[in-house]
C-alpha cells in the first residue's frame, strides 16, 4: 500500500471506527463491574490519604514533613526518610514506603501489615491491629502515589 493521502485518510478513519466501536463494545459489556471498580479505588485512595495523615506515617517516612510541620507535596510523600532514629540497639531509618508497597499485591501486603515486627520508632503495633478495609485503602493510597524515589541506607547497629 502507498501512504498517499487518501490512503492515511481511509486508514484514519478505520482506526478511528475501531476506537470508538471498541469503547462503546466495552461499555455495554461490563459497565457497572468496571465502574464500581473505579469508584471503589478511588474511595479507598481518599481514604488512604486520610488515615496516613491522621496517623503520622509522615512524621518518619517523608523527608522534612515534621521540620516543614506537614508543608510537604503529597508527590513527595512517603519516599523515605535518610535523617536515622537513634536508639540502644542503633540508627534506623524510616523506609521508603512507595517502593516497599509497590512489591506487594493487596492480600501479601495486608498479611504482611498484620504481623509486621520492626526495629523502634516503628509504631508496627498499630499496623498490626488495623482492619482489612484500612490496610486496604493505605495500600491504594500508596499504589496511587506510585513507585518513586531511593531505598533508605540500611539500619546501622551501634558501635
Ligand atoms: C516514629 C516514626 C515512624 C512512624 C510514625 C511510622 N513509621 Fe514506619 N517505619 C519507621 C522506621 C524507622 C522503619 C524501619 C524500621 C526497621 O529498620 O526495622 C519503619 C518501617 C516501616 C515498614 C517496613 C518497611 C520495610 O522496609 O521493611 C512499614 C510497612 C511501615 N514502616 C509503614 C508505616 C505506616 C503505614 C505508618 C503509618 C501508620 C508508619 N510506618 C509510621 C518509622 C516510623
Amino acid at each position: 500500500m502507498k501512504f498517499n493521502f487518501t490512503n492515511i485518510v481511509v486508514t484514519s478513519i478505520i482506526l478511528s471506527g475501531l476506537f470508538f466501536w471498541n469503547l462503546a463494545e466495552s461499555d455495554t459489556t461490563k459497565p457497572l463491574k468496571s465502574k464500581s471498580e473505579f469508584y471503589f479505588k478511588m474511595k479507598s485512595v481518599e481514604k488512604g490519604r486520610f488515615l496516613v495523615k491522621q496517623l503520622g506515617c509522615n512524621d518518619c517516612h517523608t523527608a522534612g514533613y515534621l521540620q516543614l510541620k506537614g508543608n510537604v507535596p503529597e508527590n513527595k510523600w512517603l519516599m523515605g526518610d535518610t535523617i536515622g532514629w537513634r536508639g540502644p540497639l542503633g540508627t534506623s531509618y524510616g523506609s521508603n514506603l512507595r517502593l516497599f508497597v509497590d512489591t506487594f499485591k493487596e492480600e501479601e501486603w495486608i498479611k504482611m501489615a498484620k504481623t509486621l515486627k520492626t526495629r523502634p520508632p516503628m509504631p508496627h503495633p498499630i499496623l498490626n491491629a488495623m482492619n482489612n478495609e484500612d490496610l486496604q485503602a493505605i495500600y491504594w493510597f500508596i499504589r496511587y502515589l506510585g513507585p518513586s524515589g531511593k531505598p533508605v541506607p540500611d539500619f546501622k547497629p551501634n558501635g
